[in-house]
């Protein structure tokens, strides 16, 4: 019998905040070196040892190379910081603050003969994506090729909750019981190498300890003063933190303060981890929206294949943009992808209603009266039944949505099922939580235009190519030759303005097919991918 718990326990999958609580954890027990170029890793370690075991440790390059060492306790990094010198001089002026964030300086740097191996953290070239694709067998063999190119690796995610604990170290210094948590493709799953770090500032944690009376004798007095909305409160607590990231914040750099946006935000750049960084507070809905894509994206390896594709396709063909705008954002094209998989039949992941209904009694949600309930424990949603494959799905995706009729439905995933469309918008995407509301509000007509257009040449250029083996193509083929800038179409290249990227498009194809030509096995070999900085 009890053999029997500890296989269930070690089959279990993990639910969002059991993974959340091992990763911060790992984080608190972390720390950030800065070293010299040439540093012995050897020495390294040994000397950092004195202060207690280590768990784990990667290097890794951001303006200078960089260490990660993860203590097996806490106490180990007390023990450091005690043995640290804080620099003095006539322009540094210490404050009384511990920090995570330390300097490796080497007496003889010169002497020391670098044995360390990097950890990549930003994503290749596309010309080296589009080649590894050509690369591959088969349209399934591209798209698990492109997700191991560019999902998060274990480093990388390490290094994120790492950042967010070191800013958190910051924050306390303010609010004690305060916690910053990741969110956003940092954490759903459907994060590429390189996306940003969106980090959820929560000082509800104070609200919801068991030791907080709600009613008594005493009241505490301890309140944001003179304001007027829980909005400016958020503004007045970012603001604050913002100035004390600007002014103490170590690796902190460009911090811009951008509290008029309809969620505000602090965005700043962590030199040290080499993220761009947008912290926001109160904002429980979006974190509750990490974890249900989290759930879709850990129950069916289909999923996150084919969000991984049709993101990076949308990226590549300039139908979503680093800068905010009247196109579509990574959000929605994920929603997009889950309604379309709800949709097969057998449908290959369940309705948000069903969802709903396996929660049980911890897992009620309610936020600003929108209920965000849905089942935490991934092993009680079953199986689906659903046998298709990826490259079919990925094919019927472009098909689905090239012929689908934005100008009478919505996209549903709450209910699985079109609905018609309450206002006139282009697109309309029913958030999933706040169901009043449309995701893609901001899209207009010749966005959503483009994405049509694009999606049927996109289903044709992969029906047209079914069958084809990459021994034979001298040219990209299937998921590669949706990545190219554009996609190949004649006409289109004389359009101004397109004139330099099919410059591009041309030399990529050259080195492709002279790659070919020049051995015929040359094709099959692993190309190696080269790093963007
Ligand atoms: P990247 O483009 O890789 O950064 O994807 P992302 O999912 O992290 O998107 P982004 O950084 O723009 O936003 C972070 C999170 O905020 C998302 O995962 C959503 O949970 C939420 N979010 C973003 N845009 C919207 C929106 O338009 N509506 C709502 N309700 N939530 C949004
Ligand atoms: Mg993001």
């Amino acid at each position: 019998m009890g053999m029997r718990k500890d296989l269930q326990e070690t089959t279990k999958k993990k639910t969002f905040s059991e993974m959340q609580k091992e990763r911060r954890e790992q984080a608190q027990r972390s720390i950030l070196i800065s070293c010299p170029k040439k540093i012995p890793e050897k020495k390294l370690l040994k000397h950092l040892c004195q202060h207690g075991d280590i768990t784990n440790h990667f290097f890794f390059e951001s303006f200078g190379l960089h260490a990660v060492i993860e203590f097996s306790k806490k106490e180990s990094i007390a023990s450091l910081q005690d043995a640290s010198f804080i620099p003095r001089g006539e322009t540094e002026f210490p404050i009384p603050f511990k920090s995570r964030f330390f300097h490796l300086n080497l007496k003889n740097p010169s002497n020391q003969t670098s044995d360390v191996q990097c950890s990549n953290q930003s994503s290749p070239l596309n010309a080296n994506i589009i080649k590894a694709l050509c690369n591959a067998e088969s349209v399934e063999n591209q798209i698990n090729t492109l997700m191991k190119i560019l999902q998060l690796t274990e480093e990388n995610i390490r290094l994120r909750y790492l950042t967010c604990s070191l800013i958190e170290d910051i924050a306390a210094a303010y609010f004690p019981s305060c916690t910053i948590k990741p969110f956003g493709s940092s954490v759903n799953t459907f994060g590429k190498l390189g996306c940003d770090l969106d980090m959820f500032l929560d000082l509800d944690d104070i609200g919801k300890n068991s030791t907080t009376k709600t009613e008594g004798s005493f009241l505490m007095e301890y309140q944001v003063k003179n304001v007027p909305s829980e909005r400016w409160a958020t503004q007045k607590i970012l603001g604050v933190i913002g100035e004390c990231l600007d002014n103490f914040g170590p690796g902190c750099v460009s911090v811009q303060k951008i509290l008029n946006a309809r969620c505000p935000l602090v965005r700043f750049s962590h030199q040290a981890s080499g993220f761009q960084c947008d912290l926001t507070a109160n904002n429980r809905i979006a974190m509750k929206s990490s974890e249900l894509l989290y759930i879709y994206g850990s129950l069916d390896s289909r999923v996150r294949a084919l969000a991984f594709s049709v993101r990076c396709w949308a990226r590549q063909q300039s139908l979503t943009s680093s800068i905010p705008g009247s196109w579509l954002t990574n959000f929605s094209l994920t929603i997009m992808v889950i309604f379309f998989l709800q949709k097969r039949s057998p449908p290959v992941i369940p309705s948000l209603d069903s969802l709903k209904n396996l929660a049980d009694v911890k897992d009620k949600c309610i936020i600003d009266n929108n209920d965000c309930t849905f089942v935490s424990n991934l092993d009680r949603i079953k199986p689906s039944e659903n046998t298709e494959t990826v490259d079919t799905l990925l094919c019927q995706f472009f098909e689905y949505f090239g012929n689908f009729p934005f100008n009478k439905n919505s996209i549903n995933i709450r209910k699985g099922k079109e609905q018609n469309k309450p206002d006139s918008s282009p697109i309309y995407i029913q958030n999933p939580f706040e169901i009043s509301l449309n995701i893609s509000r901001n899209v207009n007509e010749s966005q959503l235009e483009r994405f049509v257009h694009l999606a049927r040449e996109s289903a044709w250029i992969l029906q047209e190519n079914k069958g084809q083996s990459s021994k034979t193509s001298t040219e990209p083929w299937g998921l590669a030759a949706l990545l190219l800038p554009s996609v190949p179409n004649k006409s289109k290249a004389k359009k101004a303005g397109r004139g330099q990227t099919s410059e591009a498009v041309k030399k990529l194809l050259e080195s492709i097919k002279a790659e070919s030509t020049k051995d015929p096995r040359a094709t099959r070999k692993k190309t190696t991918i080269s790093t963007q900085s």
